[in-house]
């Protein structure tokens, strides 16, 4: 995710080369990014579903080939957020015990596709007032046991450009109140979070079997 945020002006920007966000290039973009991001090296690809994330990271990507390299379209929609639901979607396909999913508390969600389940509900209200990674070694997906894990993501100001209420909205900027939208640039309803709000966070599930 904070590649892809970092590369939105390359994904936006009409033409040159965009050879970094796929494939090979890609993945070490994140390996580089994780790097600074975390100072250590990036895990060993030790196991199956490693290499199944990354292949479904690369797969994403490689789907919005066309709409990256498209010139007549500035902003291309494809946000953390969006990279995140459709690599959630990805993964859903594969069968393989892995699931992703950015979501938040029930009310105020933005697209019902990211509604939490129980367990995600009821960790969001544990760590919504002391944001912290969660982690559960006795949850269940699909009626499986499995790993469990919510990481919060901290609200920022930026957030608001898209989540916040209608003078936050770059679509509004230097018009005349009367010409406000409350459609963000993503084409979604804004939400009116404040900066004080809960950002949400990404769940991200293991069944144990894959793992012994
Ligand atoms: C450019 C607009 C934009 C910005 C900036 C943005 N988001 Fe979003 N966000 C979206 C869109 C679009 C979705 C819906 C993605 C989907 O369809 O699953 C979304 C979904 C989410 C979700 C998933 C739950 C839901 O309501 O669907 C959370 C949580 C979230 N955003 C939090 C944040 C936080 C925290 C920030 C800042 C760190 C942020 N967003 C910045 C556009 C944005």
């Amino acid at each position: 995710m904070t590649f892809i945020f970092k590369s939105q002006p390359l994904i936006n920007q009409r033409g040159g080369d965009k050879a970094v966000l796929f494939g090979d290039d890609f993945i070490n973009n994140i390996k580089v990014t994780y790097r600074a991001k975390y100072g250590e090296e990036f895990p060993e690809l030790s196991h199956f579903l490693k290499k199944m994330l990354l292949q479904a990271m690369v797969e994403v990507m490689e789907d919005n080939r066309v709409l990256f390299n498209d010139d007549e379209i500035g902003f291309k929609g494809i946000i953390p957020a969006i990279f995140a639901a459709q690599l959630a979607a990805k993964l859903s396909t594969k069968g393989v015990g892995l699931k992703i999913k950015f979501t938040r508390t029930k009310d105020d969600i933005r697209n019902v596709m990211n509604l939490p389940d129980e367990w995600e509900e009821m960790v969001m209200q544990k760590v919504i007032n002391k944001p912290a990674v969660y982690f559960d070694n006795n949850g269940m997906l699909d009626g499986n046991p499995a790993y469990r894990q919510f990481t919060p993501l901290p609200m920022a100001a930026y957030c608001l450009k898209c989540h916040g209420s209608m003078e936050h909205n770059p679509l509004n900027f230097g018009k005349d109140k009367s010409q406000w939208t409350n459609i963000d640039m993503t084409g979604f309803e804004m939400e009116n979070w404040t900066i004080s709000d809960f950002g949400g966070g990404v769940s991200l599930s293991i069944e144990k079997s894959v793992l012994e």
